[in-house]
């Protein structure tokens, strides 16, 4: 199995992020957390950053997008040239249209779901999607622990994507170490956002770890 491992740049030094993204190369995406203090109580940056950071990184961003009015704003991400674009579920008017603004502009489509937001009205839309982040803690903060709960909606998503032989990547965020990345991986993800395990320690060896562990064989 293909896995992708994608650090948080919410856990890198604010000012310091072309030394920080030199520092995880070695990954697969850049994921960026972009918050508006509106959808989550916390707020981070936008399109003149994201710009910034594009220019800066050897490899493509992950927009991870926790804001209201996503029909408005998320477009503007996938026009800078953005890899992949999410949105969380929450908040979007009308995802199956955003999703597709968002692959016309040339962006990978993503949908997030809180912990407590049910997958079952999203598995027959999954081929409008490239992407679904099932966030395994409530999203605003990194640093939080794994919520094991979740781990049904993956099961499910993982089951619709093989039974309709889709290419849909199926991503967790929030909580994600050594430990916990096996559990995600055993339910089905194949994608893994991980800020403060990989920055708490040197990046490129974290980074390496939580591949080994991810691509390592089934824990039962
Ligand atoms: C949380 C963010 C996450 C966060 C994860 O709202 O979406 O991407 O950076 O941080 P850790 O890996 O520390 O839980
Ligand atoms: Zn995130």
């Amino acid at each position: 199995m293909t896995v992708r491992i994608n650090p948080s740049i919410l856990a890198a030094d604010f000012a310091n992020f072309e030394r920080e993204l030199g520092r995880i190369s070695t990954a697969d995406l850049v994921h960026v957390d972009i918050m508006d203090n509106h959808f989550v109580p916390n707020l981070t940056f936008g399109p003149p950053m994201v710009k910034r950071l594009q220019e800066l990184s050897a490899i493509p961003l992950d927009i991870h997008l926790m804001i209201d009015d996503p029909d408005h704003w998320a477009p503007g991400y996938a026009e800078l040239g953005a890899y992949s674009v999410t949105f969380h579920a929450e908040a979007a008017r009308d995802a199956v249209a955003l999703a597709r603004t968002l692959r016309r502009l040339g962006a990978r489509a993503g949908i997030a779901l809180k912990p407590g937001t049910p997958v079952d009205d999203y598995l027959e839309l999954l081929p409008e999607f490239d992407q679904v982040l099932v966030m395994t803690v409530e999203p605003g903060f990194g640093g939080q622990s794994f919520m094991q709960s979740t781990m049904p909606k993956l099961a499910s998503l993982r089951r619709t994507v093989d039974a309709a032989g889709l290419d849909v990547w199926l991503q967790v965020d929030g909580g994600v170490t050594l430990e916990t990345i096996t559990v995600a991986r055993d339910a089905g993800a194949d994608t893994f956002v991980a800020g403060s395990s990989v920055f708490a320690g040197e990046p490129a060896e974290q980074i390496a770890a939580l591949r080994a562990a991810a691509e390592g064989g089934h824990s039962h």
